[in-house]
């Protein structure tokens, strides 16, 4: 299936390349992941006057900040009033404020640097669903409003909102960019500020005395690191630490459409997204002469086998509902990462390491927000949302939610294993996967469109439950805690920090003799 985001397919989309070290460093700061956070903190950083190293295990912004749809907004996707009941008023109001102060960072960064990422300021819109009760629906967006408008955030409750003339609350001064062209920006400003920046370079492991990581083959020393994979590397946090903490994250696979909408289309650009459960998010706005629409939604649980063609289709057919002469362009998938409590994990896990994640689909603004964070701990200056989004707090209200995402495992790991079928890989189609036992081993096997086949094994190295296949990504998912291989078995996403085991088919076996 043909799957790329709008923004890696835009001229001015691509990238300076940043080859990979040629030789040991020393730093003071050694940030780890290219997207949206790594690259804010490496800038952050740099412009304080410290020694800064960037690894980035692909290219920037080659995940999840590639991937995204864009809307810069403090409204958080968890409620603003299940903030207040599993938080308080006050954490609540600070957790929407560190959102709006995340926007104007990004809004500073392109006015001072001069970047020409199509930054707009559009309104935005909560809008009820449609398939939901509209009077049930109307008292609770009046009561959210009413509390956003207390808590000092411009908002207004309307009757009748765009698109789908359901009520909403309406969000003045929100924002839309292209992502890519921003991080792009933002990385030539680290670089020039003294930041070195090194892509195709994966940090494979962690030595704690001295502080190093070994990464592209070479050794990095650093005073602090700062791991902004979007699902953290297990780093210093010892192997149990990192399998307790997984358990408060649940990554989800979302999904979006392009469209190329008619410039006299009488909608204004805006950012809209719906209260269904999973909601609807779409995105009206132009990244040059063109006009595009960006509709996103259908979430599932990562690695859950789904049939990808159907989500696309029916994606296709709410974009022609709501914009009926829209021509889809585009269309892709990518991560957001769900926290038990609906707000980010954002602080230190060990006195020399720094942590981001569980930014949910706020990653922008708490991406950003992540980076001031991490730049005020390596300067010892005290942030006002260190207490609100430490990795180690603990909230009771959450517990029902703890048990909803990590029911699954590890009752999953025993059913899959004990569902998986015996199998030929030489019996594959062209373009088909599947995981099948093979001999002695659970195997992943994919033969892709030139018939080459791709083998190797379906157990997970993070925990041992057995990889699905990802057909939008044509990727390789795992249900338990959404670790991500490509189809030749490499990982792209953790909390898996290596690749599946290479496994020989018997024909491999016997060519070799
Ligand atoms: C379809 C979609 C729509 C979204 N819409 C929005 C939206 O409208 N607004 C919003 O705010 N957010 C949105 N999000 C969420 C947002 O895109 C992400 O939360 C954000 O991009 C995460 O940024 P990041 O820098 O933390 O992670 P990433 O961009 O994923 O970057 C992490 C990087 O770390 C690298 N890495 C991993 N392991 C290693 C290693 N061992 N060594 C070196 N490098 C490594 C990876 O290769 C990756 O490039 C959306 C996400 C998706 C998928
Ligand atoms: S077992 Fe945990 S991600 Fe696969």
């Amino acid at each position: 299936m043909d799957t790329q985001p709008f923004w890696l397919d835009t001229p001015g989309g691509g990238f300076e390349a940043f080859p990979p070290p040629g030789d040991d460093l020393s730093v003071d700061v050694l940030v780890i992941g290219g997207g949206i956070t790594g690259v804010t903190a490496a800038w952050l950083l740099a412009r304080e006057g410290r020694s800064v190293a960037l690894v980035e295990r692909e290219t920037l912004g080659a995940r999840d900040t590639g991937h995204t749809t864009a809307h810069l907004t403090y409204m958080t996707d968890t409620r603003l009033s299940d903030l207040v009941a599993t938080f308080s008023r006050q954490e609540a109001q600070l957790a929407w404020q560190a959102g709006a102060a995340a926007m104007e960072l990004i809004r500073e960064n392109v006015e001072s640097l001069a970047i020409g990422c199509a930054l707009k300021r559009v309104p935005g819109f909560l809008v009820a669903a449609e398939s939901a009760d509209r009077g049930e629906e109307r008292a609770v967006l009046q009561v959210e409003s009413e509390m956003a408008h207390q808590f000092g955030f411009d908002v207004r409750f309307e009757e009748s909102g765009p698109v789908t003339g359901r009520p909403c609350i309406r969000f003045a001064g929100q924002m839309e960019f292209h992502p890519l062209k921003y991080l792009r920006a933002l990385a030539a400003a680290a670089v020039k500020a003294g930041a070195r920046i090194f892509e195709n370079c994966e940090v494979t492991a962690f030595e704690e005395d001295p502080l190093l990581v070994h990464a592209g083959g070479h050794v990095i020393r650093y005073k602090k690191v700062v791991i902004a994979t979007h699902v953290p590397l297990q780093g210093m946090a010892g192997t149990l630490g990192a399998a307790a903490f997984q358990t408060k994250l649940a990554p989800y696979s979302t999904y979006a459409v392009a469209a190329r909408i008619p410039a006299d289309l009488p909608l204004q650009d805006m950012i809209w997204s719906d209260t269904a459960d999973p909601f609807l998010y779409l995105r009206l706005g132009g990244t040059g002469d063109q006009r595009m629409a960006i509709l996103g939604g259908e979430d599932h649980k990562t690695g859950v086998v789904v049939e990808t063609e159907d989500i696309y289709r029916r994606l296709e057919r709410q974009m022609a509902r709501m914009i009926p002469l829209a021509e889809i362009t585009h269309r892709w998938s990518g991560q957001v990462i769900e926290t038990v409590d609906g707000l980010p994990f954002i602080g230190p896990t060990h006195e020399a390491q720094f942590i981001a994640t569980g930014f949910s689909g706020n990653g922008m603004t708490f991406g950003s927000a992540a980076a001031m964070m991490a730049r005020d701990w390596v300067l010892g200056r005290k942030n006002p949302w260190e207490d609100l989004f430490d990795p180690g707090r603990r909230s009771l209200s959450s517990f029902k939610e703890y048990v909803k995402e990590n029911s699954g495992y590890p009752l999953r790991m025993i059913r899959d294993r004990l569902q998986v079928r015996a199998g030929d890989p030489e019996d594959l189609a062209r373009g088909e996967a599947r995981v099948m036992e093979y001999g002695c081993h659970r195997i992943a096997a994919f033969r892709d469109d030139e018939g080459e086949l791709h083998v190797c094994s379906a157990v997970c190295p993070h925990l041992g439950c057995i990889v699905a296949w990802n057909q939008a990504e044509s990727t390789w998912d795992c249900p338990c805690h959404g670790s991500r291989f490509t189809a030749g078995g490499a990982v792209i996403a953790g909390p898996a920090e290596t690749d599946l085991e290479k496994v020989e088919t018997r024909a491999v076996e016997a060519a070799k003799g």
